[in-house]
């Protein structure tokens, strides 16, 4: 089966990544392989000296990645929350997060994160290892899935539906399959959001919740700041709120000088990062590819000097 991806927001995230006086022995990183759309059109603007290591948790991605006959290239099975187990502090002239989950990820029934297909409740990004949704729904109280279902899905009858699923449980089993689910989640939702389906929020919440992808996504902007070097650029392309709130924050709280209320009179430590831009989709890749429509790209640059100065 030949399921592709169609990258979001390719020029303009490459373009950021490579922006800038160049380098020599340039080295890059993109942390969410997919299908290798981004890796691909970097490769094509590299320098013959530049390298690229791309990184992704599904073993699909890592196949694909071993198309790539290009000895600047190696792929690295791992989360992004690793990278700094492969690279050197100072190391980086850019890192790529493309986040979320790829078109054939979604469009394959058998990995289980949508509900317009039916197929087994699995959701992991990586399903060599780790816990399914099946089996974690086959254990979760009702406050834990209470929890995840408001916190990640930002679903209103959060507590409805992990009562339907404990009750659902108790009478007939957990349920195996997305439409089971999906079936299950619809009956819960009183008031259906337009355009959108009763289950799309209980799906998203789950997929979040079973593959980490906040704390990951967390844990790779902290390894960023060491393994960018000065003038190092940073660009994360988001999907929903949640993460994009984590990649503002980010930047914004290593955009400021921190301030020692203990020390008020201090030298300032120095401010790590630089914020360049937002951007989002144009109209017309919104109408090429529907799933560009909720994407956000932030660009911020690492800086070396205490004012903050680029080196
Ligand atoms: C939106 S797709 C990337 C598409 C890619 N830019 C392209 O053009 O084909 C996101 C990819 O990131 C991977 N991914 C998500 N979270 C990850 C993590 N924490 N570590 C490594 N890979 C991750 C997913 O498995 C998926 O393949």
């Amino acid at each position: 089966m030949n399921i592709s991806h169609r990258p979001v927001l390719l020029d303009e995230a490459v373009s950021a990544l490579l922006a800038g006086p160049i380098q020599v022995n340039p080295l890059y990183l993109d942390g969410t392989f997919g299908r290798g759309g981004h890796s691909r059109k970097i490769l094509a603007n590299l320098p013959l000296e530049g390298r690229l290591i791309a990184m992704d948790k599904d073993p699909q991605a890592i196949e694909e990645a071993g198309k790539i006959e290009d000895s600047r290239f190696r792929i690295v099975h791992d989360s992004f929350a690793s990278m700094g187990d492969y690279l050197e502090p100072s190391s980086l002239d850019g890192i790529l997060l493309d986040l979320g989950i790829s078109s054939p990820q979604i469009d394959q029934a058998e990995r289980g994160f949508s509900f317009r297909m039916d197929g087994p409740l699995d959701m992991r990004m990586n399903n060599k290892e780790g816990q399914s949704a099946q089996e974690w729904l086959a254990i979760a109280s009702e406050k834990e899935l209470h929890k995840v279902i408001k916190e990640y899905g930002e679903e209103r009858f959060a507590l409805s539906i992990a009562k339907a699923i404990v009750a659902r449980r108790q009478e007939r089993g957990t349920p195996q399959t997305t439409a089971e689910l999906a079936q299950l989640v619809a009956g819960a939702v009183k008031t259906r959001e337009s355009g959108q389906d009763p289950a799309t929020r209980t799906f998203q919440a789950f997929r979040i919740f079973i593959n980490g992808e906040l704390e990951e996504l967390q844990q790779a902007l902290e390894a960023s700041l060491n393994i960018l070097e000065p003038g190092g650029k940073l660009v994360v392309i988001s999907f929903h709120s949640l993460e994009d709130r984590i990649v503002k924050q980010f930047i914004a709280k290593h955009s400021k000088a921190p301030f020692d209320r203990r020390a008020p009179f201090a030298v300032p430590k120095a401010m790590q990062l630089q914020s360049i831009a937002r951007v989002k989709p144009s109209d017309e890749e919104i109408k090429r590819n529907p799933r560009a429509r909720s994407a956000i790209m932030r660009v911020a640059q690492k800086l070396s000097s205490p004012t903050g100065a680029l080196a």
